[in-house]
């Protein structure tokens, strides 16, 4: 990791997500740049960071489908930086990033 802009991205159903990313990235970095993976400027927001932290909330003790989907159909933008999964969730435990 070069540097140590980091932003958040997420997946977010009822909001449980989008308000933890932002409250976890006002408290680490003192400002909320979050985006929502169906944002496309979250691709160009990841492009651009060091570190970055992907929430989504678990489903069926996994990561939901759009975020693999969204991992895998942009590979390469992974490479070189480093990712922090952080997943909500109602009732039970997951494995983050199993998927
Ligand atoms: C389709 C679906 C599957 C879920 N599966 C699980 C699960 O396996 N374990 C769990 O603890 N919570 C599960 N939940 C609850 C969510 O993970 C939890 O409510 C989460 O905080 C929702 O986040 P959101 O408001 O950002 O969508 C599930 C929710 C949905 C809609």
């Amino acid at each position: 990791v070069k540097g140590d802009k980091m932003i958040g991205i997420y997946m977010s159903g009822t909001g449980n997500t989008r308000h933890c990313i932002t409250r976890l990235m006002e408290k680490v970095t003192g400002r909320a740049e979050v985006f929502a993976i169906e944002d496309p400027s979250s691709v160009d927001a990841v492009s651009g960071a060091d570190e970055v932290v992907l929430a989504y909330p678990t489903q069926f003790s996994n990561v939901p489908y759009m975020v693999r989907d969204y991992i895998n159909r942009n590979a390469s933008l992974w490479q070189g930086r480093k990712v922090i999964c952080m997943a909500t969730m109602g009732a039970f435990s997951s494995s983050p990033c199993s998927g």
